[in-house]
């Protein structure tokens, strides 16, 4: 597996002498959803960055954040999070030696992604607040010089995540009619929107956004004031794409297909893009790639919403025969 910044280097901002703090990021796989497709009528392909070492797509800003903050001397690395920047940041931190400070909103991290911060031995900090109230908070105390952010926030982070683009186009050897995907802050929109670019063609890009931020199922994009909002509302419209508002039900029904009619377990956040497909047709025929942002072991205690409780059988033929029958 050849690290994301060796395979990419040329694109970005990293000296041929600056450390690479890397744990085998990017090169995700581009899948085929036959199914799915068939049932919406296009030529559907999810790309599965549940694959990336902490299991979302996170990982990619994150090595060549992390390893820019170890050439300029950094001493800590901080960042507030719904959860998965946290989960990277703490296992690239720990990779590079690097103290992490994770900052989150006290009881809206979903438990996978808690769990996984805090066995990397980062400072796991839980905010009497928002994501939003712990985002400033972060921001205030970078701005002090004790600890590098490593929120999408530091150009470093877009720079590593618009490699997904680079990845899709090559795969696909083309680019696609449609680039669907979940819409928190915004950063994940402007890192693809800046990787098409660099290879000269935009695709539709269509984002699902929680209707009710505030409180939304999805705690990945709990978010309520979006720090890349100009700039990724801009990619929206450029492309001639748009942000859909999304109800939770509506979140969870992608969400179950996915699971359900392609055998892809991603975040409950993550099936957003496909809910914004759903919602919006494109036309017949188009391709249409949807980023699956996050695995779903993360949350998975979220689970319960579209699957039944397991049953309890004693190891006996006749019983595990009559109670296989649903
Ligand atoms: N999907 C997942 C699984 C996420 O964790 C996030 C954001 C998004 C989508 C939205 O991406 O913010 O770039 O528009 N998670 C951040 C975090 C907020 O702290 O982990 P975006």
């Amino acid at each position: 597996m050849i690290p994301l910044v060796e395979r990419y280097r040329d694109r970005l901002p990293l000296g041929p002498d600056d450390p690479v703090i890397t744990l085998g990021e990017g090169s995700t796989p581009l899948l085929p959803a036959r199914r799915l497709g068939e049932q919406l009528g296009v030529e559907l392909w999810l790309k599965w960055e549940g694959s990336n070492p902490t299991g979302s797509f996170k990982d990619r800003g994150m090595t060549v954040a992390v390893s820019r903050a170890v050439a300029a001397g950094a001493e800590a690395v901080i960042c507030a999070s719904t959860g998965n920047t946290a989960a990277s940041a703490a296992a690239y931190g720990a990779r590079a030696g690097l103290p992490a400070v994770v900052l989150q909103p006290r009881g809206a991290v979903a438990l996978g992604k808690l769990a996984q911060a805090r066995a990397v031995g980062a400072r796991v900090l839980e905010v009497r607040g928002s994501f939003d109230e712990a985002l400033a908070a972060a921001r205030a105390l970078a701005d002090r010089g004790t600890h590098v952010l490593v929120n999408s926030l530091n150009p470093d982070r877009v720079q590593g995540q618009k490699t997904a683009a680079f990845e899709i186009v090559e795969e696909l050897g083309r680019t696609p009619d449609v680039l669907a995907l979940p819409y928190g802050g915004g950063g994940n929109t402007r890192a693809y929107a800046l990787g098409f670019k660099e290879l000269g063609e935009l695709p539709r890009l269509v984002a699902g956004a929680a209707e009710r931020r505030r409180e939304t199922i999805a705690t990945a994009i709990r978010i309520s004031e979006p720090a890349h909002r100009a700039e990724a509302e801009q990619a929206y419209a450029q492309s001639g794409g748009e942000a859909v508002p999304l109800a939770d039900d509506a979140i969870v029904a992608a969400w179950r297909s996915l699971a359900r009619d392609e055998g892809l377990f991603c975040e409950p956040a993550s099936a957003a893009g496909l809910a914004a497909v759903i919602a919006r047709r494109p036309p017949p025929g188009s391709v249409v790639v949807c980023v699956l942002t996050g695995h779903g072991l993360k949350d998975a205690e979220a689970v319960d919403r579209i699957a039944d409780a397991p049953v309890t059988v004693d190891p006996d033929p006749d019983a595990i025969a009559e109670a296989a029958r649903r």
